[in-house]
């Protein structure tokens, strides 16, 4: 099975680094479709943490190519500053390709998702102000600057200055701030073109070449299925399509092509960010799930709200993305806890509610119907079966599998790599030749 797509199925976050990190070492190649630097993936390597937030994981994995896709939103000063860390660290980045397809955020992207949070007053998203939005808000108003544009000078020249142009009289006219220097944008796109001349390619060619010599290859999701500009929590989503579909479209390869979807989540539910939450828990055990599973956003350092793990999420996420299974991240965090609870349903105005609402007041309302399950002790990391596990553990997993129906092919046991129960032929470690 050459092909794998690694989909977050809540809002983000759901260790889909780790995941993705443990496939590169089978991988050839790790792909990256959507998203921008609002994704941060913290991937542990024996005793050394690595965060990264554009830069495909598989990165941090010698031998793998990475690839970022043409429906990536790439910050340059970001890239070269995250080149930079890895190889400050001994990492070789020289595996790494762009889309020549991809677009570019520019300090102005930036300054526009700032501006247009903090005018959205109460309405406000809680957006990461990376520039994200703003960024494919201009690919989709045609405005947009692309990778291929850095190498061609005077077209360079000219689309920035239309586009620092337009964008000043907003600055100037709508929110009476300084604009911002054409200039100031040339240099950093001159620097980004230096730089990464030569990494910048017609990445479709490249992924789909390894797919017809059978290469495996991991496309890593960012962001996750709740945070779908379509089948999220809209508007409280990001611009892109963190949905299996979305892998398509931003690498460049045919449906049939993605042999195996994935979907990550947690033993519970983490969201950053504002949007309804139907399981938050907004008491101690919220609070202590946070301490203990360090939910503290990696891109913005943000608190994340927490609650109980919702099954009315994942049959959603499970139908959308047609996932193949899940992989369960964070169980040990739930250890030591009497009583773990699983949403099975919602309840709205009297009726039970199976399917994920569209109406925010429908998801403001919605009661949680929860199924009850005892807790168990802390178990060892480095347990090597499922069988091993603490059998309440094992109830609550096959509860959440009876729930979703869908396999777990992956269940995480700590914080580490290793600490990992592959239960799926699929990701049997395989010796890479380079290595
Ligand atoms: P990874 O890849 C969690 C959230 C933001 C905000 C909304 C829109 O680490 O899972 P944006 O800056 O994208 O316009 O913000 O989306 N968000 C994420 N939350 N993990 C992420 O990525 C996220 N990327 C964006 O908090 O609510
Ligand atoms: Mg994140």
């Amino acid at each position: 099975m050459p092909s794998v797509a690694v989909i977050g199925a809540q809002w983000g976050d759901e260790g889909k680094g780790k995941v993705t990190h443990y496939l590169a070492q089978q991988a050839d190649m790790v792909v990256r479709s959507q998203g921008g630097n609002n994704a941060g993936h913290t991937v542990v390597v024996g005793d050394q943490v690595f965060k990264l937030h554009l830069l495909p994981s598989g990165i941090l994995y010698p031998g793998c190519q990475a690839v970022i896709g043409n429906g990536v939103v790439l910050d340059p000063e970001v890239l070269l500053a995250e080149i930079d860390y890895l190889e400050g660290r001994n990492i070789d980045t020289s595996a790494l390709v762009i889309s020549d397809r991809a677009h570019l955020i520019l300090p102005y992207h930036r300054l526009l998702d700032a501006l247009e949070e903090d005018g959205r007053a109460e309405r406000k998203i809680g957006t990461t102000r990376r520039g994200v939005g703003p960024a494919y808000m201009d690919k989709n108003a045609r405005y947009g600057i692309r990778t291929v544009d850095l190498f061609e000078p005077s077209r360079l020249r000219e689309l920035v200055i239309w586009n620092v142009e337009r964008v000043n009289r907003v600055l100037e006219r709508v929110y009476s701030v300084e604009p911002v220097s054409a200039d100031e944008m040339l240099s950093i796109c001159t620097t980004a073109a230096k730089r990464l001349a030569g990494l910048v390619a017609d990445t479709s060619v490249l992924v789909n070449a390894a797919l017809d010599q059978g290469q495996r290859v991991v496309f890593e999701g960012s962001q996750g299925t709740f945070l779908d500009i379509d089948h999220g929590t809209y508007p409280y989503v990001t611009s892109s399509h963190p949905v299996a579909g979305g892998v398509t479209i931003g690498s460049g390869v045919g449906p049939s092509r993605i042999d195996r979807v994935l979907g990550v989540v947690k033993a519970y539910t983490t969201r950053v960010g504002d949007g309804p939450m139907v399981t938050e828990l907004s008491d101690e055990t919220g609070e202590r799930i946070r301490q203990v599973g360090h939910e503290f956003g990696t891109t913005t350092g943000r608190p994340r709200r927490v609650g109980w793990l919702d099954g009315v999420m994942l049959r959603y996420a499970a139908r959308v993305n047609g996932l193949d299974a899940l992989a369960l991240n964070h169980l040990d965090v739930l250890s030591g806890m009497d009583t773990v609870r699983l949403c099975v349903a919602y309840e709205l105005d009297g009726s039970r509610l199976v399917h994920y609402p569209a109406s925010l007041s429908a998801l403001e309302r919605a009661k949680p119907v929860y199924l009850d399950l005892p807790g168990w002790p802390a178990f060892s990391p480095e347990i090597s079966r499922r069988q091993e596990l603490p059998g309440a553990a094992e109830t609550f997993l096959q509860a959440i599998e009876q729930e979703v129906g869908l396999p777990l092919a992956v269940i995480s046991t700590g914080r580490e790599r290793g600490h990992t129960l592959i239960l799926d032929d699929l990701f049997s470690p395989v010796q890479h030749s380079s290595t």
